[in-house]
């Protein structure tokens, strides 16, 4: 749940009440082609972008772009629509389409919007060019109802005058068709200066009339950053289809430029076309370089192909990434067949490609280049781990764009946004992702591209050097150090940054830390490990054992039976900010929770944001160790009260199934030796938050952070940030396989018993759904709860999850627990 820019989430949600708009898009057409893709599929020559729905997210605040893009692709074409529509599209009806547009970014929660620059709109002009309605406001116009169209490489839409724009694209250029009604003639607006956030700080457009080209090219500012910074970007329109149509020159002139000024530049050119032609087709680059690049972009990517084959490369393009993890779509119930699929769509849609487009530091740099990492703190915790399952080579590019940001910089980049550093959410979080990276990759990580020399250099820069300003790289880390936590209140001599969020930043720090000390074990740094390992435990600096919260009755919605004792009292020990003296300050940890009645509290990165936590509550953050939950069953008073403290969570509301430091917290109940309720919990989970419609996501998609939550929740696994081990769960299918291509292996997860009636929100009595035994290549596991990716998808072969019906039965690892710091675990590297 990236932050919008001035307001807080929890705003976002209770003061803008949210009617939906009478569903009128997509077209019915979507969802028709998908089931009948999916009840038609058999085992040969599956194409399995006809499983995505990439209009999942585009609608209750998901930011989901549904434009037509190649995997990690920089162009994506979609409509821009008015209204909070931060990724350019949404299905909302009551919003009128600005125009066709080539740069955006998907799952961003930017209030203003991502890029939407170098518009171009379609339009009737009735009576003559004079007549054309060329400003923003005025050619803004409603699409037909119930006829958007969007598949994997391919964008369209109907507006209510009855032109089609259709688009389909290459990493960085891409090719626009527009259908207009016969007997009518096309006019275009190309617009120079407007982009979603209304950011524009200077540009030009040129005009060859011969070529039928223009060029643009400008600044622009960011959607999540300082306001202070520009980056510039470049398009190259062509407008002739290799001189299969002419431009209208009746008035003496190809083009006409106009410039209009008033709360806003807007200025763009107006065109039309001769001839009786009703489809026209125009060929678009970009680049973050020059127009020069632009046009090279488009005719090296494009040159003169046309758009079906286009099409037909970025629907191979989609294939060789979606075809990376293989299920058995027959014995699969189909909404998961197609939350599967459009899952992993977005999780090869972000980060954008901008390898070869670099500006500004990284003008000309040599290494891998990511337009936005949109955040980071976002993306550690599930994103990249399933992108390290079957895909390091593109991994290893981004981590490489990582290290490439302290070569650079001095401290790898936590939130880029627009090719400009971001807003610092948790602190480095950057050290996780390429620590997830080290360990699970060291022995492969020079033939990738990546000195872990170089990566471990990165990493302690985060945690030992304090930047001068740590709002948008590194870490507050002097004050840190020297307290053992993020004070609040100091006097910081050694840096700027917006005091805020001390609670939240410390337990995000500390788990940064964790990452380090992964890596200086990895490496045989005994005096780092020794250092790390200790800070890794400064989250137990935060909590305030005097705090107590809520008490609860002995009620539990699962039917999983809880522990036995039952406790009255209410939950004590929840994770305070503190001032310098070590004196915590009182926030209540129900606030900025979905229970606080306060709806005017600040809970994201403003400077008023008093609670401590970052777009979260105590009650919420204070689950967050995850290589270290033994000592916080500990702190919180045991394994059942933890438990019964997990159920009051859920049961009571603090949870938010669209915000990251949420996310392990349904699997908790495997650290309290209870994994047969993260299976009833997940199962609730998931059908209480996800489905297959636009309205499908429980927010943000967070560059596919969302996504790939659901995408391990859907395999029955759970993934600990920059360690080796997975926690084993329920499989939302029978059988899935998942290839890794540079390992050359290939893994194959069988679920035993698995039954489709266990697929649902509630598992009913008697249908087989708990983990009973795990077996690898015919070994049973020492225990049920987890396994570890050296002994599993690295090498390839078979592991069959057993299923039973009796959860009960089966509710503890029957072997050791997922491993903690404080019970010796994590002691070796795989
Ligand atoms: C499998 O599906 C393909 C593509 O839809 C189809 O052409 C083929 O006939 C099907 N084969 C069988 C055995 O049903
Ligand atoms: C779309 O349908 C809504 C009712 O659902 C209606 O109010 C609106 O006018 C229609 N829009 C167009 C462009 O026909
Ligand atoms: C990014 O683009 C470069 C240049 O075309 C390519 O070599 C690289 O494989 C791409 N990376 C990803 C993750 O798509
Ligand atoms: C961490 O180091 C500090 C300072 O050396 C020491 O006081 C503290 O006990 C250590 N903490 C742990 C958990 O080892
Ligand atoms: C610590 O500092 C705070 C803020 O100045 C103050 O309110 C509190 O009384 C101090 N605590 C102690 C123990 O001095
Ligand atoms: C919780 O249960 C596990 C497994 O039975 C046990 O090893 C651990 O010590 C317990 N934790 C606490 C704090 O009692
Ligand atoms: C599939 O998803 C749709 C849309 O959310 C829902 O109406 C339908 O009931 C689901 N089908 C099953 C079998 O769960
Ligand atoms: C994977 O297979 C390819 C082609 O057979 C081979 O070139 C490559 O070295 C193999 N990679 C590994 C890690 O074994």
């Amino acid at each position: 749940m990236t932050g919008v820019r001035a307001l807080s989430l929890l705003l976002a949600i209770s003061a803008c009440t949210w009617h939906p708009a009478v569903q009128a898009q997509p077209s019915p057409q979507v969802q028709e082609r998908i089931t009948a893709a999916i009840k038609a599929a058999n085992s040969t020559n599956i194409d399995y972008t006809k499983f995505v729905n990439v209009f999942i997210g585009t609608d209750n605040y998901g930011d989901v772009c549904p434009g037509a893009s190649v995997p990690f692709g920089m162009v994506k074409f979609s409509t821009d629509l008015t209204g909070y529509a931060p990724a350019g599209y949404v299905t909302d009806n009551t919003q009128t389409i600005r125009g066709l547009s080539p740069l955006h970014d998907s799952g961003t929660g930017s209030s203003l919007g991502t890029y939407g620059n170098f518009e171009i709109m379609p339009m009737l002009c009735p009576g003559g060019f004079n007549t054309c309605a060329t400003t923003l406001a005025t050619r803004e116009r409603f699409r037909k109802n119930n006829t958007d169209e969007a598949s994997p490489g391919y964008f369209s839409q109907i507006m209510d005058n009855d032109i089609q724009m259709e688009a389909t694209s290459t990493r960085r250029a891409g090719l626009e068709r527009f259908t207009f009604p016969k007997g009518s003639k096309p006019y275009f607006v190309l617009d120079l200066s407007n982009d979603l956030p209304a950011s524009f700080a200077g540009g030009t457009m040129d005009i060859d009339p011969v070529k039928g080209r223009i060029t643009i090219g400008g600044l622009w500012g960011s959607s999540f950053g300082p306001g202070s910074l520009n980056y510039q970007a470049f398009a190259c329109y062509d407008l002739l289809d290799g001189g299969k149509q002419t431009l209208d020159d009746s008035r003496g002139k190809l083009i006409v430029l106009f410039s209009l000024i008033g709360d806003q530049y807007e200025s763009g050119a107006l065109f039309s076309y001769s001839g009786k032609a009703t489809q026209i087709n125009i060929r678009v680059g970009v680049s973050f370089v020059s127009t020069d690049q632009a046009c090279q972009n488009a005719e090296e990517e494009v040159g003169d192909t046309s758009f079906e084959e286009i099409m037909a490369q970025s629907v191979a393009l989609w294939n060789e990434k979606l075809s990376k993890i293989e299920i058995d779509v027959p014995n699969t119930p189909a909404n998961v067949t197609e939350l599967l699929y459009s899952s992993l769509y977005r999780a090869s849609l972000t980060p954008n490609n901008a390898t070869g487009e670099t500006q500004g530091v990284f003008a000309g740099t040599t290494h891998p280049y990511f337009d936005s990492l949109y955040c980071s703190w976002d993306t550690f915790r599930t994103y990249y781990p399933l992108m390290s399952l079957h895909s390091p080579v593109e991994f290893a590019q981004i981590v490489d764009n990582y290290i490439d940001g302290w070569r650079k910089n001095g401290w790898m980049p936590e939130c880029r946004a627009n090719n400009l550093p971001g807003w610092t959410q948790g602190g480095s979080s950057g050290d996780v992702i390429v620590g997830h990276f080290a360990l699970n990759y060291h022995n492969e990580a020079s033939e990738l591209g990546i000195d872990l020399g170089e990566l471990y250099s990165a990493m302690l820069a985060d945690g030992d050097i304090n930047p001068a300003e740590w709002d948008v790289q590194g870490r507050q880390v002097d004050v840190y150090k020297q307290y053992g936590f993020v004070p609040f209140s100091v006097l910081d001599s050694s840096s700027t940054g917006r005091q805020t969020r001390e609670g939240s930043r410390t337990l995000e720090y500390a788990f940064e830390d964790f990452a380090i000390r992964q890596v200086a074990l990895l490496l045989d740094k005994t005096d780092d490990v020794t250092t790390y390992s200790n800070r890794s435990l400064f989250y137990r600096n935060v909590f305030d054992t005097s705090i107590t919260s809520d008490g609860f009755s002995s009620t539990h919605s699962l039917h999983v039976s809880p522990p036995s004792a039952l406790i009255d009292s209410p939950f004590e020990d929840f994770a305070q900010k503190r001032y310098p003296n070590g004196t915590f300050f009182f926030t209540d940890p129900v606030d900025c929770s979905p229970n606080d009645k306060d709806d005017s509290r600040e809970c994201s990165l403003q400077g008023d944001n008093e609670v401590g936590f970052y777009e979260s509550s105590s009650w919420e953050y204070s689950w967050f160790a995850p290589h270290d939950t033994a000592h916080l069953i500990t702190l919180m008073g045991g394994n059942n009260t933890f438990v019964k403290r997990l159920d009051h969570f859920f049961n009571a509301g603090y949870y938010l199934a669209g915000n990251e430091p949420s996310f392990q917290t349904p699997i908790g109940y495997h650290y309290a030796n209870h994994p047969s309720h993260s299976v009833d919990r997940v199962r609730q989970i998931v059908f209480e938050n996800f489905d297959i419609t636009p309205a499908g996501l429980p927010g943000n998609d967070d560059q596919a952070a969302m996504a790939t939550l659901l995408v391990f929740h859907l395999l029955g696994l759970y993934p600990v940030p920059s360690t080796t081990q997975f926690l084993v769960l329920s499989p939302f299918m029978p059988k899935y396989t998942i290839h890794n291509s540079f390992l050359n292996s290939s893994t194959t997860v069988t679920a035993k018993n698995f039954d489709q009636r266990s697929v649902q929100k509630t598992i009913p009595e008697g249908v087989a759904a708990y983990v009973k035994q795990v077996t690898i290549n015919g070994q049973q596991t020492e225990s049920r709860c987890h396994f570890d990716f050296y002994d599993t998808f690295r090498l390839g072969g078979d592991i069959e999850i057993e299923l039973v019906p009796d959860g009960e039965s089966v509710d503890n690892c029957a072997g050791s627990l997922p491993e903690s710091l404080s019970t010796g675990g994590w002691s070796t590297i795989r």
